[in-house]
């Protein structure tokens, strides 16, 4: 466990327990460099406890990078809350929660994420101050991220195909949820095709009424011919067997943590799809919670959302420079803005 932590650069990680609220969560710190870690509480079921720290250590690292590249005085941090197995009582939960981020003074700062709604982090801020997005302010950060990673694929399409109009494109759309959901919107509007998967058949069937999209099952949508692949459920989602099944020229998604392992992003190139950075594309959210944490005004926010464009022609003019991978540019163009702090 202290080796992953020294691998991936931790500055902290914290086991939190309350029993009587049902209460089990990790909350990874990986820096705090350029100002509190930031990053939001998920909370799910995992089929074990190593696979949560994995997680936290993991998206965490995620966020410093995110915000080191979207340009934000945030560092990077994640709670992830392990779901009791049966029935309890939510609001207790999330306020242990909240006094398991208060105990840390401000170091930490979260929001949401898979598996937590605005409406739960109030019962959050009934213990802690250190809390973005809440019902009033920036609120839903889900149609912001959306906004950015239509901005990021557009960017895509224009250094792939020369333009960044999407009409006729086909986008192949894996997630109908908060994203998922204001993504397929936005692509509708714009003349793309879009096919969806979702386990959730509610949300699915909001999404194909909506748009007309054409659903297919959750393990299909992966091997879907499309110009576009769009992850926008849970991470890890590009591994050696789905890569393998790909036929799309572009990934660009929402989800957090979308190769399995670093070395997949060298596998998607040597396929010839263009992969855009996860953090790169999805950082939105974290942008939204800056109106709560800096005091941005939404134009301005919107403002930095849409340079999310500008952002991901930057890292693959550095990756053709370099001759490396975009992963690995956007790794190096984060890495010299903590260097340079
Ligand atoms: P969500 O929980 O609202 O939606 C996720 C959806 O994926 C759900 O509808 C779920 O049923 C579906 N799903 C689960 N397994 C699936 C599968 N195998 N195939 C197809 N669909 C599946 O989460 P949200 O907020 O939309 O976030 C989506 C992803 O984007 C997550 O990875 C999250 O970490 C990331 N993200 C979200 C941000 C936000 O503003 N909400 C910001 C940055 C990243």
């Amino acid at each position: 466990m202290f080796d992953t932590i020294a691998a991936l650069g931790h500055e902290q990680v914290v086991l939190c327990s309350d029993p009587g609220a049902a209460y089990r969560a990790i909350i990874a710190l990986h820096s705090t460099r350029l100002g509190p870690a930031v990053g939001g509480t998920r909370l799910l079921a995992y089929a074990s406890d190593e696979l949560a720290l994995l997680d936290a250590l993991r998206l965490s690292r995620g966020m410093t990078y995110k915000s080191a590249l979207a340009g934000l005085p945030f560092g990077g941090g994640k709670a992830v809350i392990l779901r009791p197995a049966g029935a309890f009582d939510r609001a207790a939960l999330l306020r242990a929660h909240g006094r398991a981020v208060e105990s840390l003074g401000g170091r930490f700062v979260t929001g949401e994420d898979v598996g937590i709604s605005a409406a739960d982090l109030e019962h959050v801020r009934l213990e802690t101050r250190h809390v973005a997005g809440l019902l009033g302010g920036a609120g839903d950060p889900a149609p912001f991220t959306a906004r950015g990673v239509l901005r990021a694929l557009e960017a895509a399409a224009a250094w792939r195909w020369g333009s960044a109009d999407l009409r006729g494109r086909r986008v192949a759309l894996q997630g109908c949820g908060a994203v998922g959901a204001q993504l397929a919107g936005a692509l509708d509007r714009l003349g793309a095709r879009l096919i969806v998967a979702d386990p959730d058949a509610t949300r699915l069937a909001a999404v194909t009424a909506q748009t007309g999209a054409e659903a297919v099952a959750p393990d299909e949508i992966r091997l879907v011919a499309a110009d576009v692949f769009a992850p926008c459920a849970l991470g890890a989602v590009l591994d050696d067997a789905s890569i393998a099944g790909l036929r799309v020229e572009l990934v660009v998604g929402a989800a957090n943590n979308q190769l399995a392992e670093p070395r997949h992003a060298a596998e998607l190139e040597r396929r010839g799809i263009l992969y855009v950075p996860d953090y790169v594309a999805n950082a939105g959210g974290i942008l939204s919670g800056a109106m709560d944490l800096l005091g941005l005004t939404r134009d301005e926010v919107e403002r930095r959302i849409n340079a999310i464009g500008d952002t991901v022609r930057h890292v693959l003019e550095r990756a053709r420079a370099d001759g490396v991978t975009p992963a690995a540019a956007a790794d190096r163009l984060a890495e010299e803005r903590l260097a340079r702090s």
